[in-house]
C-alpha cells in the first residue's frame, strides 16, 4: 500500500521526492503528491493518477522549490482516488502524508466536528492531520506522541509543521518506514529502495517511535517522547532486492505479509466483537433478503469463493453456487431478483469476472464485489463493495490476496449466519475471535518453513502429482495445486479424495507424489483410508495435517505439521505450507518465480 518519501537537506527536494516515489511505484498507487517548504511556506502539489500526471501539473502550476518536504503515492482506502483525497493533507499548521488505515477515524472526526473543525476530503488521513493541528501546542514531539496514542490502526506518517520549516517528523505503527541518514541530509521512506541512490545508512523505526529529521542529523524518541539510541544499519542489497524488502522474490515477501494483510482487512470490519459490513452497504436486513448466493471469479479468487461456499452453507444454511466467470456468462445462468452475486477479484479488472458481473446485474441480481485494487472497474460497478486490504500484489501467483479473500468470506458467512438466525451473537463473537487469531498462527508457520523446503526438494523431479482432500481440505487443495502448477510448471491436479477410486487412481504409479490435506476432524478417517489406497499403489504421500495427529508411519512418506486450530478456519492456516511448497519448488527449478511464463497479473482479455 502506497509509498512515502521525505527529505531534509541541501538538494532540490522536489527532485528527491519524485525520484523516491518513482522507486516505490511497484507498490501500486492511484494518486500522488508532495509538500515542500518554499520560502518558509508549505507548498502542496498533488494529483489523481500517475506520477507523470503530477509532473504535468507541476509543469503547468510550477514545481515547489525548496530543500525540505514530504511526498506520497496513495493507494486509496478511505475515499475514492481523486485530487482532493490525494496526500499530503493539511490540518492548518500541520501537513502530513500517511500510509495505512486509521480504524477509529470516524469517532475522531465526529469529535473534531463538535469542536468546529471542518474537513475537505473523505480520507482517514485528513482526520489525523486535523487532530494533530487541534492538539498542536508548539511542541511537535509532544503533540505527535499524544496524538498517536489515540489512533487505532496502522500508520506511517510523514509530518511537517508550518512553524518548523527545517524539520520533517515521522512516526509509525505497523506500516513500514525507514529513516535514511546522509551527510548533512536525512530521509524517510517506505523502503530503502526509494533513497538508495543518496544513502545506504538507515534506522528502522519501531512501533510508535518518533523521528525528527534535520540537516544536523536524526533524533529518535520513544512513544513517550524520551530520546532513544538506535543502531544505524547499512543496506547491502542490490537495488532490485530492496524493492522486495530483502526477500528473494515478491511472492515470498507477499506470503510473509499475510498476517498483516488479514489484520488490515478484518479489523475495520469488526465492531464490538461482531462483523460489521455496514460501510460496505451490507446490513443484517440486506442479508436476510437473499435466497440464493452465486460466487463468480477466476483462478485463485474462485478457489477463495469455493472455501466461502463450504463455510456459508455450513453456518448460514443458504445455498451457494460457485462459478468460473468465463463459464457463467455463456451458460444462460439461472440468476435473478432475490439473488446475491459475489464477484471476487484481486485486480478488479479481470475481464471474465467483470463481464459476468454486468450480466448478473442485467438479470436483476444484486452484486457484491470483493476486490483488492482500489477504484478498479469491478469495484466501481458493483452494487456493494468490500475492499480487501492486502496492499499491492506484485507476484503473478496470488497468495496474500487469496488469504484476505477467504478472511472476508468468513466474516461474511458469520454475519449472514447471524442475520438469518442460525447462530446467536455469542457464537458469532467466538467465531470472530478465532478469525482474529489466524495472523498469529500463520506467523508461527512462517517462522518454521524448513520442512516446506525439504518437501519441495522431493518434488522437483516429478512430472505430475495429485493434491487430495475432502470438504474444506478439497477446496484448499485446489489452490495448492494451482499454485504449484503456475510457478513450477509441474503438472498437478486437485481431486476430492473420495472421488479418486472412480477413475483417477489409475494414474498412480511408483513414486508419484500425492499431497494430501487432512485438517477436518470429522473426515480424518475417510481421508486416511484414501491415503492408504494411493500408498498401496506406490504413491509418495506427503501429508499436511496437525502436528498432534497420530498417523500410521507406513501410510506417509513426509508430513508437514500444522499448529492446532479450529477446523473451520484451517484453510487459512493450511494454505501457507502449500504456498511455500510451490514457491520453493519453483526456486529450486530455477524458474522466474514472480513472472511465470505465459501468465499476466491482471487478465483483462476474455
Ligand atoms: C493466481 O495465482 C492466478 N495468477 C490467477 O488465477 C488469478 O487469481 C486470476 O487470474 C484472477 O485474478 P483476479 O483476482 O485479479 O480477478
Ligand atoms: N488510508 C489512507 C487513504 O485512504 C492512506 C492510504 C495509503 O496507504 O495510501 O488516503
Amino acid at each position: 500500500m502506497c509509498g512515502i518519501v521525505g527529505y531534509v537537506g541541501k538538494r532540490d527536494c522536489t527532485e528527491v521526492l519524485m525520484n523516491g516515489l518513482r522507486k516505490l511505484e511497484y507498490r501500486g498507487y492511484d494518486s500522488a503528491g508532495i509538500a515542500v517548504f518554499q520560502n518558509g511556506e508549505i507548498t502542496v502539489a498533488k494529483s489523481k493518477g500517475r506520477l507523470d500526471d503530477l509532473e504535468e501539473r507541476m509543469k503547468q502550476d510550477g514545481a515547489p522549490i525548496g530543500q525540505v518536504g514530504i511526498g506520497h503515492t496513495r493507494w486509496a482506502t478511505h475515499g475514492e482516488p481523486s485530487d482532493v483525497n490525494s496526500h499530503p493533507h493539511s490540518g492548518g499548521r500541520v501537513t502530513i502524508v500517511h500510509n495505512g488505515i486509521i480504524e477509529n477515524y470516524k469517532e475522531i472526526k465526529d469529535f473534531l466536528i463538535t469542536k468546529g473543525v471542518s474537513f475537505d476530503s473523505d480520507t482517514d488521513t485528513e482526520v489525523v492531520a486535523r487532530l494533530l493541528d487541534y492538539r498542536y501546542n508548539g511542541s511537535p514531539i509532544q503533540t505527535i506522541s499524544e496524538t498517536v496514542r489515540d489512533l487505532k490502526g496502522s500508520y506511517a506518517l510523514g509530518i511537517i509543521f508550518a512553524d518548523h520549516p527545517e524539520q520533517v517528523y515521522t512516526v509509525r505503527c505497523e506500516s513500514p518506514l525507514i529513516v535514511g541518514v546522509g551527510e548533512l541530509e536525512s530521509f524517510i521512506a517506505s523502503d530503502v529502495l526509494a533513497i538508495i541512490e543518496y544513502t545506504r545508512n538507515y534506522y528502522l523505526l519501531e512501533h510508535e517511535e518518533i523521528a525528527v529529521l534535520g540537516r544536523d542529523g536524526v533524533h529518535i524518541y520513544d512513544a513517550f517522547g524520551q530520546p532513544v539510541q538506535k543502531e544505524l544499519k547499512t543496506a547491502d542489497w542490490d537495488v532490485e532486492t530492496i524493492g522486495k524488502g530483502g526477500y528473494a522474490h515478491f511472492m515470498l515477501k507477499e506470503i510473509h505479509e499475510q498476517p498483516t494483510a488479514i489484520r488490515n482487512t478484518i479489523r475495520p470490519r469488526i465492531r464490538d466483537g461482531l462483523p460489521n459490513l455496514e460501510e460496505c452497504g451490507i446490513t443484517l436486513e440486506v442479508l436476510r433478503a437473499f435466497r440464493h448466493i452465486h460466487i463468480i471469479a477466476c483462478g485463485t479468487a474462485m478457489h477463495a469463493g469455493t472455501v466461502g461456499k463450504y463455510v456459508i452453507e455450513k453456518l448460514a444454511c443458504v445455498q451457494v453456487t460457485v462459478d468460473i466467470a468465463s463459464e457463467f456468462r455463456y451458460r444462460d445462468p439461472l440468476v435473478g431478483e432475490g439473488d446475491l452475486v459475489i464477484i471476487i477479484s484481486q485486480s478488479g479488472e479481470t475481464a471474465d469476472s467483470l463481464v459476468a458481473m454486468r450480466l448478473a446485474k442485467k438479470l436483476g441480481a444484486k452484486t457484491l464485489a470483493i476486490v483488492n485494487a482500489m477504484g478498479s472497474s469491478i469495484a466501481r460497478e458493483a452494487d456493494m463493495l468490500i475492499y480487501t486490504y492486502a496492499g499491492p500484489e506484485i507476484a503473478v501467483a496470488s497468495t496474500k490476496a487469496y488469504m484476505v479473500q477467504i478472511a472476508v468470506m468468513y466474516l461474511f458467512a458469520f454475519e449472514l449466519a447471524l442475520a438469518v438466525g442460525k447462530i446467536d451473537e455469542t457464537k458469532c463473537r467466538s467465531f470472530v475471535h478465532l478469525l482474529e487469531q489466524t495472523p498469529d498462527v500463520i506467523s508461527e508457520i512462517l517462522n518454521h518453513k524448513e520442512q516446506t523446503q525439504y518437501i519441495a526438494s522431493s518434488l522437483i523431479t516429478a512430472d505430475s502429482l495429485l493434491y487430495i482432500g475432502r470438504g474444506l481440505d478439497y477446496a484448499l487443495s485446489m489452490e495448492g495445486s494451482l499454485k504449484l502448477k503456475e510457478i513450477s510448471y509441474i503438472h498437478s491436479e486437485s481431486y476430492a479424495a473420495g472421488e479418486l477410486k472412480h477413475g483417477t487412481i489409475s494414474l498412480i504409479t511408483e513414486n508419484m507424489p500425492v499431497i494430501a490435506v487432512a485438517t477436518q476432524k470429522a473426515l480424518w478417517e475417510k481421508t486416511i483410508s484414501n491415503i492408504k489406497e494411493v500408498k498401496a499403489r506406490g504413491a509418495k504421500v506427503i501429508l499436511v495435517c496437525r502436528k498432534s495427529d497420530v498417523v500410521d508411519k507406513d501410510a506417509v512418506d513426509m508430513r508437514f505439521g500444522l499448529p492446532d486450530f479450529d477446523d473451520m478456519l484451517m484453510p487459512m492456516i493450511a494454505v501457507v505450507p502449500l504456498q511455500l511448497i510451490a514457491y520453493y519448488t519453483s526456486v529450486l527449478k530455477g524458474n522466474d518465480v514472480d513472472k511465470p511464463r505465459n501468465l499476466a497479473k491482471s487478465v483483462t482479455v476474455e
